[in-house]
C-alpha cells in the first residue's frame, strides 16, 4: 500500500465513516463498527462494514475492502494519486508539497532516533581511541581487526560507568524520552534511567540503506554475561528482519547474486576483512521467515556456514529448512573443524575459506555426510533406521516433489537399502504443513478453526498482544493460513502495528477479503483482551500438544526418538491440564 507522510497526514486528519457516509449516507452505527448495504453489489441485508478503529471497510458480502483510499478509488473509478489528491483536498494536505510540513510525528520521531542512534555510534566509536577505550582497541587488534575494517563497521567503546552516553546525550540536547526511544538507555527500578550498554565493544546494526537503527554490545571480560546485548525492539529495530553487514554486502551481492550466511558479527566483520564481502548474519536470533524472504530477493546462491559446533550445525540445518520453506535453494558449508569463520579466514586465508564454501552442499547431503563421517565400520540395519527416519524430516519439508523424489533415491543409494522402503517410510513422516490451496473468501473464512480466528481476531484488533504471545510458535496453529497471519504479525516492527490489518492485506492479497474481515469483526468490548488473549494461547498450545501427540501415535511403529518425543509430550499435556 502506498504511504507516504502526505499519505499519512491525510489519514490521520480524515475519518473513514464520514469520508464513506458521504458516498453511502445509509451507513448506520452497529455496535464498534457502522452498516450499510453495499455500495458495490446489490443486497438486502447490510453487509458493508466500516469500521472506525481500524479506518477500513470490508463488504462480507463480495470481499470488497480496504482504507479510505481504495474506497475512494473504488467508488469513484479513481486511480491512486487521483484519489489521494481528492482526499488531500478534504483533508486540507497540501498534496503537490511533500516536505517537512507534512511529516506526521511518527516519522519526525523516526527521523529523530535515526539521529540520535548516530550521534551515538559517533560518540562510541570516538571513545574506542581514547584512554578509556584502551582494552578494547588492543582486544580487537588481538582479533586481527585491521583500522581500515574498525572504520568501516564503525565500531566503538562503550565506557563501563554508566552514564557516559547519557550524560554527553543530554549534554548535546537530546532528551531523555528520545533515548528511551532509542534503546540507548534503560529504565532501572525506582525509574532511574543508565546507559543500556556498559562496557562493551559496540557494533552498530544498520539497515540495508546505511542508517543506523540498532547497536550489539560484546562483552570483554569472558567472565560477564550475556556475551553479546542487543538493543531492544523500537520503532526502527526488529530483530527478526535485520541482518548484520546487510549493507556493506549489497554491493557485491548485487553483482552476484550470491550470499553467504554467516553466524555472528564477528564472523562478518572477518569475512568483509578478507574480501569475502557478500557476508552477512542474522542477529543471535535463529534465521527468520523473514530474514529467508529478504535474502531471496538479493540472491540467488546463497550459502549457510554457521560454527562447527553442534549447536551451529543444528542451526544451520534449521536455517536450511527455513530457506527450504520459502521456496528458496541453499547450499550448506562445512568448515571441517571447531573453528569459528573468522578464526577459520585468520589462520588459513580465504583460498582455503573459498574453497570450503565450493563444497557447500544441499541440506540433505550435509546430514548424510555428518552421519558417515568419522564413522568407521558400515551402520547396522537398525542404525540405518533410525539415521533415515530422521533424515526423513527434511526431506518431508522439502515443498518441491522432484528435488523430494531425487532426496528419496540419494538417501536409498547412500544407505544402500530400497528407494520404495525410504518412500513408504517418508509417508509416514507427519506433512510439514498441508499445501495451501487457492479458495473463494467464504471458504477459505472455513479452513481457519475458530480458537485461530478467534486469536487472529484479537491479534488484529490490538497487534501489541503479540507481546504476550511469545511461546506460541506458528506451527502452534492447525492452518497454514493462520500460521502464515501469525507470522506476519510478529514480524510486524511495533511502529507498523498501528496499521496491521491494510498492511497485512497489501501484503497477502489472496488473503485480504478474510485479514480484512477478521480485522472488522465486532467482537464487543466488554471482557479483557489481554484475558482473552492469554486463554487463547493456552488453549492453542494445547489443541497443538494433542495434534503432535495423535500425529506420533498414528506414525505407529515409533522410532525411539519419536517415543521420547511422546512421552514428554504427555507429559507436558498432563501438566497443562493440572495448571488450568
Ligand atoms: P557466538 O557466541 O558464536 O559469538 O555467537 P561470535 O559471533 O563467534 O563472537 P566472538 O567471535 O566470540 O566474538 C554468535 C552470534 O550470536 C549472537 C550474536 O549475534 C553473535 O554474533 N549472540 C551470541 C547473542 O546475541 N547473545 C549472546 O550472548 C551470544
Ligand atoms: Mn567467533
Amino acid at each position: 500500500m502506498s504511504s507516504s507522510p502526505v499519505i499519512e497526514l491525510i489519514r490521520e486528519k480524515l475519518d473513514i465513516v464520514d469520508v464513506v457516509r458521504e458516498y453511502v449516507p445509509a451507513l448506520k452505527k452497529a455496535g464498534r463498527n457502522h452498516k450499510a448495504p453495499c455500495p458495490f453489489h446489490n443486497e438486502k441485508t447490510p453487509s458493508f462494514t466500516v469500521s472506525p478503529d481500524k479506518q477500513i471497510f470490508h463488504c462480507f458480502g463480495c470481499n470488497e475492502g480496504g482504507d479510505i483510499f481504495s474506497f475512494v478509488m473504488k467508488i469513484e473509478g479513481l486511480t491512486f494519486p487521483e484519489a489521494a489528491r481528492k482526499l488531500a483536498l478534504k483533508a486540507g494536505v497540501e498534496y503537490g508539497d511533500e516536505r517537512s510540513h507534512a511529516m506526521t510525528e511518527s516519522d519526525k520521531e523516526r527521523l529523530e532516533i535515526k539521529k540520535l542512534l548516530t550521534a551515538a555510534a559517533a560518540f562510541y566509536h570516538k571513545t574506542l581511541f581514547t584512554a578509556a577505550g584502551e582494552k578494547a582497541r588492543l582486544y580487537l587488534g588481538e582479533r586481527r581487526l585491521s583500522k581500515a575494517t574498525v572504520e568501516r563497521f564503525e565500531l566503538g567503546w562503550a565506557p563501563a560507568g554508566g552514564k557516559a552516553l547519557m550524560d554527553e546525550m543530554k549534554a548535546r540536547g537530546w532528551s531523555r524520552d528520545l533515548a528511551l526511544k532509542a534503546g540507548l538507555i534503560t529504565e532501572r527500578e525506582g525509574g532511574l534511567a543508565a546507559d543500556t550498554f556498559r562496557g562493551r565493544i559496540m557494533f552498530p546494526i544498520r539497515n540495508q540503506a546505511g542508517d543506523t537503527i540498532a547497536f550489539g554490545g560484546r562483552v570483554l571480560n569472558p567472565e560477564s554475561q550475556p556475551k553479546y546485548l542487543n538493543s531492544p525492539e523500537t520503532i526502527l529495530f526488529s530483530k527478526r528482519r535485520t541482518l548484520y553487514g546487510l549493507h556493506e554486502a549489497l554491493p557485491q551481492i548485487r553483482k552476484s547474486a550470491k550470499l553467504l550466511l554467516l553466524e555472528g558479527y564477528m564472523d562478518v566483520i572477518g569475512a568483509h576483512q578478507h574480501g569475502v564481502d557478500w557476508a552477512v548474519a542474522p542477529l543471535g536470533t535463529a534465521l527468520t521467515a523473514e530474514h529467508a524472504g529478504l535474502i531471496g530477493r538479493y540472491a540467488k546462491d546463497t550459502v549457510v556456514m554457521f560454527d562447527g559446533d553442534r549447536a551451529g550445525i543444528n542451526a544451520s540445518v534449521r536455517a536450511a529448512e527455513i530457506f527450504m520453506e520459502a521456496g528458496l535453494y541453499v547450499r550448506l558449508a562445512d568448515l571441517g573443524c571447531p573453528l569459528d569463520p573468522d578464526e577459520f579466514l585468520n589462520e588459513y586465508g580465504r583460498e582455503e575459506f573459498e574453497a570450503k564454501m565450493a563444497e557447500a552442499s544441499d541440506a540433505l547431503e550435509f546430514r548424510m555426510n555428518l552421519f558417515f563421517k568419522d564413522r568407521k565400520a558400515p551402520p547396522t540395519s537398525q542404525e540405518k533406521a533410525q539415521a533415515i527416519a530422521v533424515l526423513l524430516e527434511t526431506v518431508a519439508k522439502q515443498p518441491d516433489e522432484i528435488l523430494k523424489s531425487e532426496w528419496v533415491k540419494s538417501l536409498a543409494t547412500r544407505f544402500g537399502v530400497e528407494e520404495a522402503s525410504v518412500h513408504k517410510q517418508l509417508r509416514k513422516v507427519p506433512a510439514a504443513a498441508p499445501k495451501e490451496v487457492k479458495r473463494g473468501g467464504a471458504q477459505e473464512a472455513e479452513a481457519v478453526p475458530p480458537i485461530e480466528r478467534g486469536f487472529l481476531q484479537l491479534l488484529l484488533r490490538d497487534p501489541s498482544l503479540i507481546e504476550g504471545a511469545a511461546m506460541l510458535e506458528p506451527e502452534d496453529f492447525s492452518s497454514r493460513l493462520a500460521r502464515k497471519i501469525f507470522n506476519a504479525i510478529r514480524a510486524l516492527a511495533p511502529g507498523e502495528r498501528a496499521k496491521a490489518a491494510t498492511t497485512l492485506a497489501a501484503q497477502f492479497p489472496e488473503n485480504s477479503a478474510l485479514i480484512m474481515g477478521l480485522a472488522v469483526t465486532d467482537l464487543g468490548a466488554e471482557t479483557s483482551a489481554a484475558q482473552n488473549s492469554a486463554g487463547a494461547i493456552k488453549m492453542l498450545k494445547r489443541f497443538s500438544l494433542k495434534r503432535r501427540i495423535k500425529e506420533l501415535k498414528d506414525a505407529e511403529p515409533m522410532t525411539p526418538r519419536q517415543f521420547q518425543e511422546y512421552s514428554r509430550l504427555m507429559s507436558e499435556l498432563k501438566s497443562s491440564v493440572k495448571e488450568k
